[in-house]
């Protein structure tokens, strides 16, 4: 997630930025950049990689000296590759403007339109360079302020935004505005710092002021004004940061997973964030524009991925081939890239992904392109190597993912798969009713997803129960078969526990003669088309004295007779229910791991991204 912090006051404002970046760099970047007031300019210096690389670049530059008002940002790209042009402050065509910006413009593409049509240049392909330059045209046609020229600026945007402006005809003032990303005001003796949370700011003071959504506050050096954005002041409360930085890292939370588990409802919301149209009701993917003639035509998808996102991938296999009714199968990127594989003419071959950088999956990648395929990346990682190799993509924009068990990444991935699968099938044969269905409902989930984290609690007192059986099952069908499989593996992952998932029919095959003595099985057992035969299955378990926990829809009391323990989610369509079942597996991992003194986000033997065989 990108950073942002600013400076305002008596002290050289270089060194105060590079540490405040520092203090941001937990949240994960690929590229930074400063901007500083001296002398008359915006001095601006921005790199990808590394802060030490800027600030070997800023080493020995007087205006680091000088300086006293600056603002500086750390990017995670989302829109463009992570190099120097697309790096933070972006500025207007005259460089006296500059800006720095946290969040996503939904209607970056119709601004840019607008402002190119004005005469403005674009140096970068961020969506953010449209805010400076947007800024710029109101502060040059009529805004007397730069204050009026945010605020005739922002009344123009649609998305999300934490920001920051500086202007060098008015040199001793910050505006800084937010709506749906953090920021927040550091008040020192006569000096202000702004940062998107407080790990940047506590090294100063700890008196700060949090800027609520749709709030712009203008910095001075003689004080500090909060508008609403529709201009009308409001007065805040100085408040008292009480967090360690370690704790502000982590948010509130002991770790990073259950961070990033929480976090759903958010990278969901990124996730669809520009891709619903709901003027039109339709879906739109920038990343696919120029392949998507050939995707509507494919014969055949091929998913690749590895662990986790193999799963995402089965859940793909149910998606494409019910909503886009193509023929879809899913390979191991391992086993796919030593195997000879057939790839037919028409082939289309997906590789899933959140760091981009897993050795099998760009092997895979690259023989099957080698063999004539349509490439395609669901990334997380803007600017990897297979988001960079392949034919075209969809980002996940989940934000970055630090716990070594992937869980926000997987359920953007699924609903990255799920708007592919909606697009393709509305060009194929899919009636524009059932289309706004879909849309309508992926625009609820969030919400459900924040229902089910309320249990977090109650699922772990129940795992506590359970938590000395060295050897668990856990069993779905359909869209949630690759959830049982993404339970256990979650569970073996962290807390060492030996865990199998399978479809509910296969115990039947074999497994069943594990069953004995309370053993725990987990039934992934929603209202669905298979719901009838799961409670069979259940019911099979209960009569050899295993202990059955299932995840069902709320207001099922069938399941509840034949459970030991029953964790409710939200009704919804069937092929979306992934997104909720696998929530409380997630969490009942967590849950497990901790009770169990494990190291839940450094778990033993894996590290993050497997760049190796
Ligand atoms: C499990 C997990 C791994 C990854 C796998 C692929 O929680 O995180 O199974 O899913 O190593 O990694 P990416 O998605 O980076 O290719």
């Amino acid at each position: 997630m990108c950073g942002i912090v600013g400076y305002i006051g008596p002290k050289p404002a270089g060194s105060i930025l590079i540490e405040g970046l520092k203090r941001l760099e937990y949240r994960g970047y690929d590229s930074s950049g400063v901007c500083i007031y001296d002398n008359g300019e915006l001095f601006i210096d921005k790199c990808p990689g590394r802060i030490s690389v800027l600030e070997e670049k800023l080493a020995g530059d007087p205006r680091i000296e000088t300086g006293t008002i600056g603002i500086a940002h750390t990017r995670w790209a989302t829109h463009g590759e992570p190099n120097q042009a697309n790096a933070h402050p972006h500025t207007d065509d005259s460089g006296r403007i500059a800006i720095v910006h946290n969040g996503i413009i939904e209607n970056y593409s119709a601004l840019k339109q607008f402002l190119t049509s004005k005469g403005h240049v674009f140096s970068s392909e961020t969506d953010s360079e449209v805010l400076a330059k947007l800024i710029s045209e109101f502060y040059n046609n009529g805004s007397s302020t730069l204050e009026d020229a945010v605020l005739a600026a922002l009344g123009e945007v649609s998305g999300t935004y934490g920001l920051a402006v500086m202007c060098a005809d008015e040199p001793d003032k910050i505006v800084v505005a937010r709506k749906g990303s953090p920021l927040i005001i550091g008040v020192g003796k006569d000096e202000y710092l702004i940062a998107s949370d407080a790990s940047a700011i506590i090294e100063h003071t700890a008196n700060v002021i949090y800027l609520n959504d749709n709030e712009l506050a203008i910095l001075t050096r003689d004080g500090l004004r909060t508008l609403t954005l529709d201009n009308v002041p409001v007065t805040k409360k100085i408040q008292q940061v009480e967090w360690t930085l370690e704790q502000i890292a982590l948010d509130g939370y002991d770790h990073f997973m259950l961070k990033e588990i929480f976090e759903q409802p958010d990278s969901i919301r990124m996730s669809l964030s520009g891709r619903l149209d709901m003027r039109d009701m339709r879906i739109q993917l920038g990343g696919l524009d120029q392949v998507v003639r050939d995707l509507v035509r494919t014969r055949k998808i091929v998913l690749l991925g590895c662990g986790t996102a193999w799963h995402a991938g089965l859940i793909g296999e149910y998606l494409f081939e019910d909503l886009a009714r193509i023929p879809t199968e899913v390979e191991y990127a391992s086993e796919f890239r030593y195997r000879n594989p057939i790839v037919e003419e028409g082939t289309s071959v997906i590789a899933l992904s959140q760091s981009g950088e897993t050795a099998d999956t760009l092997a895979a990648l690259r023989e099957s392109q080698d063999r004539g395929a349509l490439t395609l990346g669901i990334v997380n990682a803007v600017g990897s190597t297979i988001a960079r190799e392949t034919d075209a993509g969809v980002y996940l924009h989940a934000g970055p993912e630090i716990g070594v068990a992937s869980t926000k990444a997987f359920t953007c991935q699924l609903v990255v798969e799920t708007l592919i699968a909606l697009m393709l099938g509305r060009r194929r044969h899919m009636s524009q009713q059932t289309l706004e269905r879909y849309i309508e409902e992926l625009q609820k989930i969030p919400e459900k997803i924040e229902t089910v984290l309320k249990q977090s609690e109650q699922i772990r007192d129940m795992t506590a129960k359970y938590i000395d059986y060295e050897n668990w099952l856990f069993l779905g069908r359909g869209y949630n078969y690759p959830i049982a499989l993404e339970g256990a593996l979650k569970l073996k992952e962290i807390s060492y526990i030996h865990a199998e998932g399978l479809p509910a029919a296969e115990m039947k095959h074999g497994p069943i003669a594990l069953i004995h003595d309370g053993m725990p099985v987990v039934f992934i057992a929603p209202k669905c088309g298979t719901y009838e035969k799961i409670l069979g299955n259940i019911q099979e378990v209960k009569a050899r004295s295993g202990q059955v926990i299932a995840i069902a829809t709320e207001g099922d009391t069938e399941v509840h007779k034949h459970s030991d323990h029953v964790i409710y989610v939200p009704d919804t369509l069937e092929a979306l229910q992934p997104l909720l079942t696998v929530i409380p597996l997630q969490l009942l991992a967590y849950h497990a791991a901790v009770l169990r003194g494990c190291n839940v986000d450094k778990p033993r033997n894996l590290a993050k991204s497997v760049t190796v065989e």
